[in-house]
Formats: C-alpha cells, structure tokens, sequence
C-alpha cells in the first residue's frame, strides 16, 4: 500500500483493450496507484472504449473532432486539459512524433509482443515461429521517439511449443502480458521506478538490462 498520491493515468489504445482492461481492474482492485483519468483511441470502433466506459472510465476517441484534425491534435489538447502524471501505450498502433514522446519522456510506457530488442515492429509471433525459436516473450519498456527501442524495465519469457500455432502462442504470450504490465506501473505509482538520463531506475539500481520473469513451464 503507498502513501504518495495515487498517479494520474491516460491510456492510448487501438483496438480490443485487454493490456488496458488488466490496468483498469488492477487500478480498481487497489493493486496499483494509479487514478484512471481517460483512455483515448485513434479508431472510434477500438472495441477497448466500450470496455473502459463499463469499467467508468473516460474515454476520448479522435471521431469526437469537428473538423477532424491531425489524431496528435486531439491527442496533445485531450492530454493537456487532463494533465495525467503517466500515459501507457496498450495496442496503441500509432508512432508519435519525437516532439509528443520528448514532452513525456519517462512518464511514457508501452508494452511490445516480444523479447526486445529481438521483433521490433508487427507481427512478432509469426516471425518467431517461422525462426523456429525455442522461447519468446514480452517487453515493458519507456517510450522512446525510435519505434520499440526504448529501454526495457520488464520481459516475461514463455517457450514456444512444437505444436504451436500464431494463435495459440499470441495468446499464451498475452496472458503474461496482463501480469507485467500492472506489475511496471505499480513500480512507477510507488516512487520505485524512475527513467533517469535515458535508463530505468528500479529500488535505487540502475537497469542496465530488463528484469526477466520467467513463465516457462517446470522441466519435469
Ligand atoms: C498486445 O499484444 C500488445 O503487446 C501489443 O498489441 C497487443 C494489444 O492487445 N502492443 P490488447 O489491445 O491490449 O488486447
């Protein structure tokens, strides 16, 4: 439990809101301290609005504009009236200008479907499978103008299967995503977690390589 007042939160989504709903509930549930102050989308058809708003929270979708303008427009004046300590990226398949990322630097988060820096970009699962690679994973990594390079607080690590397909290893891979996503922002809420001169900071250590958790299976 933190006695520092709880963060103010924005997410930024895309599309179905699973990585948001998980730090939505964990918000709820007291695990995390942090307020959810709006999660805002650049598709007003991203099926995570309809989750957010059952789960009361605001939301924001670029639709709302008359005339629509750029979705950075919206986004920079939607983030400057509420003014939130932290913004995480979840689905969110947007690139932000340097501009946007500089302003928030270190109170940006995002999460990634792979072991950055290996499948920076789309389609992380099939292009693991198709390498034939024996593990994969996801990344919690601060938010840099360079599309998924910034530095990594939190990877989960699960095995690829024999018999795995996209599917099945994309959500194998999600499920861990929902416990290291609320686990980073908890760090962040609780004064644990810092970016200093472009690195992660955790408990007073500097973070010169991700913090691994490992989901694999027990050899038996
Ligand atoms: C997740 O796999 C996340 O890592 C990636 O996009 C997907 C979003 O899923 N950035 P959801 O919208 O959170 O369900």
């Amino acid at each position: 439990m933190s006695l520092r007042a709880p963060l103010k939160l924005a997410i930024l989504i895309s599309g179905r809101g699973s990585n948001m709903t998980a730090l939505l509930r964990a918000a709820r549930a007291g695990e995390i301290a942090v307020q959810p102050a709006i999660v805002i989308a650049d598709r007003a058809d991203a099926a995570g609005l309809v989750s957010a708003r059952e789960l009361g929270v605001p939301t924001a979708d670029w639709s709302g504009q008359s005339p629509a303008g750029p979705f950075e427009s919206m986004l920079v004046s939607t983030l400057e009236a509420v003014q939130p300590d932290v913004i995480a990226l979840a689905g969110f398949m947007r690139i932000l200008s340097p501009a946007l990322v500089g302003r928030y630097l270190g109170r940006m988060l995002n999460i990634h479907p792979s072991l950055l820096p290996a499948y920076r970009g789309l389609h992380t699962h099939r292009r693991v499978l198709a390498a034939g690679d024996s593990e994969h994973g996801a990344s919690v990594h601060f938010l840099t103008p360079e599309l998924d390079a910034g530095p990594v607080v939190l990877q989960s690590k699960v095995a690829v299967l024999a018999d795995d397909t996209e599917a099945a290893l994309a959500a194998r891979v999600l499920a861990t995503e929902h416990v290291i996503y609320p686990r980073v922002l908890g760090w962040l809420a609780d004064g644990r977690l810092s970016f200093r001169s472009g690195t992660p900071w955790l408990d007073g250590q500097r973070l010169d390589s991700p913090i691994v958790e490992d989901f694999r299976a027990p050899v038996v």
